[in-house]
């Protein structure tokens, strides 16, 4: 959340810091702003909305100067406006935030004395007072290690200063931070996302370390003060995966691509010759493994949903799915024989990083499922299984959920075939049904493609909508339902089918939209009566399945043909309409598909 940039060099650095800020944007995007050294002065300017709107005003205004941050806002503390945007600068230094300041009411209560007048609501300016103060008296990484004791909570940050006017500094305390190397300028990033179309040449910084960036050198230091070496990693050159392309949005090219990224994932996994899996050293023995704990969240978690029937099924191990905000504070029992599994897309997100710094704290093991690998939980697990998705840049989490599932899935095949409760033959087979899933994928988008578009119709007369499905299907009715949510502002409740008539069946009413998801499996007869027990109380039903010849669809309104395919693995392409559904009924009501309203992409904030 938030979206912080800082850039040190020897041209002028707004426009470039602009361009930054639009990557940066799916962090965040109720307010923008930018900081330049100017004339040996602070120049700040700040708008309300996008990064658009911080470009019209630096056209009519320009700014220059060779130093500069800037921010794009995830509104915590105070209302999204122009004053409580970033950067919150003083007549000494000009901060940018990303993160959330705990102490902040007593730390302004304490600097409203020393005579600070606080312009803004956030939590933010005490950092900017504090770093003024603390610089009458120290030099300048002194100042900031001061300022950072004083805080609690999470933080990155990146400061100007108009006494060291030839630096950029930045700081770090659970919220992510990147600095990146390029030729005569140095950068600080949010994300190395926002900094690879400028370098590949990449630092993280970990909780309490600075970095001091000149144009041409970067020094990093301790909470004690003390100069200290960091490690370069060369990033990946994957530039072209995050541009749109021909697509008018990122979700609807990510939606798209699925049958590609699961393919390249299939074959990072599977050895399609020895008809094997492989997880490259996994270091922990399965069958060493008396429990597996899945975490997550949101999407994230509705593949943990998913895993825990793929597990329960294949391997004769006791899962327990947690949502990370509710583990990192139940008190938890944790065990040297179980695995920990946290899975997230970008890696970064705060609860599940808490989560996982809880079981390292506690010395269990570890394993991350995760699509960013230069990230946090990524760096901070025992070993990580990436999801092989490539850049996901629209706020819906779409392909990533896909990969998500697909690597649980995997995992639970190898395991149980490592500790040998699956047989040869069964094993192959999954092996050989996950070698066919892109194709499948593929047929599905282009069945779908046609369809949707008139179903999405029949949600725009609606308040709501109800997803339904047992088993396997539940969790991807809950994800169905979360999409069309986030995406398109309606009221969906994903339930599974059988729970209905203890309460939620009260909200079908003539012409309410229920997806019921239906594959054939062992529990399609009775989905397909609570199917009828919707229809009998006037609910607009769509009927996703692949066993289309045993249902008696007189009274359903839309039916969708799903391919078939092994059972295990008939949720991967029930998915696909839904994320299009929800795709076409927030276009029909002109909604921002990219980036839904209070909404971003790395929740870096609790
Ligand atoms: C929904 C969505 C969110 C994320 C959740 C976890 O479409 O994207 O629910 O799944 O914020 O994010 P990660 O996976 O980055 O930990």
């Amino acid at each position: 959340m938030c979206g912080i940039i800082g850039i040190a060099s020897n041209k002028s650095v707004t426009s470039n810091i602009i361009q930054s800020l639009k990557k940066l944007e799916y962090r965040g995007y109720d307010s923008a702003g930018i900081a330049t050294i100017l004339n040996g002065n602070i120049d700040e300017k700040k708008c309300t909305g996008r990064v658009d709107n911080l470009e019209k005003i630096l056209f009519k205004n320009p700014s220059s100067g060779s130093l500069g941050i800037g921010h794009v806002r995830w509104a915590t503390h105070g209302v999204p406006n122009q004053v409580n945007a970033h950067p919150h600068s003083s007549e000494e230094v000009s901060v940018v935030h990303n993160g959330i300041i705990e102490n902040s009411n007593v730390l302004k209560k304490n600097l409203e004395k020393k005579g600070y007048k606080f312009k803004s609501q956030t939590d933010t300016e005490v950092i900017t007072f504090l770093l003024t103060d603390f610089l009458k008296e120290y030099d300048l990484v002194e100042a900031i290690n001061k300022t950072l004791k004083t805080l609690n909570g999470s933080f990155a940050l990146g400061i100007l200063f108009k006494k060291y006017n030839n630096v950029v500094a930045g700081a770090r305390r659970g919220s992510p931070l990147a600095v990146g190397y390029g030729p005569n300028e140095n950068y600080l990033g949010s994300d190395s996302y926002a900094l690879k179309s400028m370098t590949n040449k990449i630092t993280y910084l970990d909780d309490g370390e600075i970095c001091i960036l000149t144009n041409n050198k970067i020094d990093f230091y301790n909470s004690e003060n003390k100069k200290i070496n960091k490690k370069i990693l060369i990033l990946s050159n994957d530039k072209n995966l995050a541009e749109k392309g021909d697509y008018k949005d990122f979700m609807s090219k990510e939606i798209n691509e699925q049958n590609t990224t699961i393919k390249t994932c299939v074959k990072e996994y599977v050895d399609q010759l020895r008809k094997d899996i492989n997880l490259y050293n996994f270091p922990i023995n399965p069958l060493d493994i008396k429990k597996i704990v899945l975490i997550g969240c949101g999407t994230a978690y509705h593949s943990c949903v998913a895993a825990k029937y793929w597990f329960e099924e294949i391997t004769n191990i006791p899962i327990e799915i947690d949502v990370a905000s509710e583990f990192r504070y139940r008190k938890v029992n944790l065990h040297k024989e179980n695995l920990y599994i946290f899975v997230s897309q970008s890696g970064e997100t705060a609860d599940t990083f808490a989560a996982l710094d809880l079981c390292k704290k506690n010395k269990v093991k570890t394993c991350s499922i995760v699509n960013v690998v230069e990230s946090s939980i990524a760096r901070n697990s025992d070993f990580v299984l990436p999801i092989h998705a490539g850049p996901e840049i629209g706020v819906a989490s779409t392909k990533a959920f896909m990969g998500q599932m697909l690597v649980l899935y995997i995992l639970a095949i190898k395991i149980s075939e490592i500790r040998k409760e699956i047989s040869r033959v069964d094993y192959e087979k999954k092996i050989n049904d996950l070698i066919k899933l892109p194709d499948l994928i593929k047929k599905t988008l282009n069945y779908c493609g046609n369809h949707i578009q008139i179903i999405a119709k029949d949600f725009l007369q609606t308040n709501g909508a109800i997803f339904l499905g047992r088993g396997l299907s539940f969790p991807i009715a809950l994800e169905g339902a979360l999409k069309l949510k986030e995406l398109s502002y309606l009221h969906a409740e994903g339930y599974p089918a059988g729970e209905m008539k203890h309460g939620p069946l009260a909200l079908i009413e003539e012409g309410l939209p229920v997806v019921i998801l239906a594959p054939k499996d062992r529990y399609f007869e009775k989905t397909i009566s609570n199917m009828q027990e919707v229809i009998a109380r006037g609910g607009k039903v769509i009927l996703i399945t692949n066993e289309i010849n045993k249902v008696i669809s007189e009274n359903v309104r839309f039916t969708l043909e799903m391919p078939e395919t092994g059972e295990h693995l008939a949720v991967f392409l029930m998915t696909i309409p839904l994320q299009l559904l929800a795709y076409h009924v927030a276009s029909l009501k002109n909604c921002d598909i990219d980036k839904p309203r209070n909404l971003a992409k790395s929740v870096t904030v609790e």
